[in-house]
């Protein structure tokens, strides 16, 4: 384990202007200028909104490093070379939702450094799954289930939120993460007569989801107790935790579970008999 102070930083010679090139043809929003006279706003809110954010740094560089992995997963699986392309974009655009965050904490007068676990975690190969399983397994779990889930949080989140800028940096975010939850949904429809075909994969595959519902629920409903929030925390962006746990449930009971069974995927009993398996 590699565990350091990290900050993303930019090497100001040609790389940083063509990273400023791709930034700008893969962002679907117009740019925005961070700037909040931070000064004059509660410092307690000020402090939240730095952690905050700084966290999510973190978790959109770590996210980043799943997709890089997966991207090669499915270069192994022979995914479609449209499936390689868009999985590698979805990487990049966590990169840029690290620099997004990045910019917000500098805005907010926050230090960029955190301790950050450089080594980057394998993604799970799946002992005993063939190459194309391995892939549908994962290519499930990071966006029909996760990604889904972040999207929903965004936008109850930013019903709150009125701060104009943070409105804007929600959004930024929210307008990648949203083709991030359909991806896996597509990468189905694109394998649908496989499922139809291979009952063997059907079930492989319903048996894995049993195993990651009961993972993923920990770490994407967060558990009691919760904090009530402030109206200043809501208008500046601030997740309702208590919201976000029943956003979980939504999510799963309403948009993905109806999702996979649409493949044959028994994904309404592996959600109620969700147990980890060895
Ligand atoms: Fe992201
Ligand atoms: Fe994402």
């Amino acid at each position: 384990m590699s565990t350091g102070s990290w900050s993303p930083t930019w090497s100001g010679t040609a790389n940083a202007r063509e990273h400023r090139a791709i930034d700008k043809a893969l962002s679907r929003l117009e740019p925005v200028t961070f700037a909040w006279d931070w000064q004059a706003l509660d410092p307690h809110l000020v402090g939240v909104l730095r952690t905050t954010w700084r966290e999510r740094m973190r978790v959109e560089h770590r996210s980043s490093a799943v997709f890089g992995q997966l991207a090669l997963q499915l270069i192994e699986a022979g995914a479609h070379l449209d499936e390689q392309v868009v999985m590698m974009r979805m990487a990049q655009d966590e990169l840029r939702h690290t620099a997004t965050c990045a910019e917000i904490v500098r805005a907010l007068g926050g230090d960029l450094a955190i301790d950050h676990d450089l080594t980057v975690a394998p993604l799970a190969t799946h002992r005993g799954a063939s190459l194309v399983e391995r892939a549908l397994r994962n290519v499930i779990y990071t966006t029909c289930l996760s990604e889904m889930v972040a999207c929903a949080r965004f936008v109850a989140t930013l019903e709150t939120t009125t701060d104009p800028m943070m409105r804007a940096a929600l959004t930024r975010l929210l307008s990648d993460e949203a083709l991030h939850g359909r991806f896996g949904f597509h990468y189905l429809e694109a394998r649908a007569d496989l499922l139809r075909a291979d009952a063997a994969l059907r079930d492989s595959l319903s048996r894995y989801l049993m195993h990651a519902f009961a993972v993923i629920e920990p770490e994407l409903a967060p558990a009691p107790p919760f904090r009530p929030l402030s109206d200043d925390e809501r208008a500046f962006g601030l997740e309702d935790p208590e919201l976000a746990r029943d956003l979980f449930y939504a999510t799963m009971r309403e948009a993905v579970i109806p999702g996979l069974e649409r493949f044959g995927l028994a994904a309404e009993h592996a959600f109620a008999t969700r147990r980890r398996l060895a």
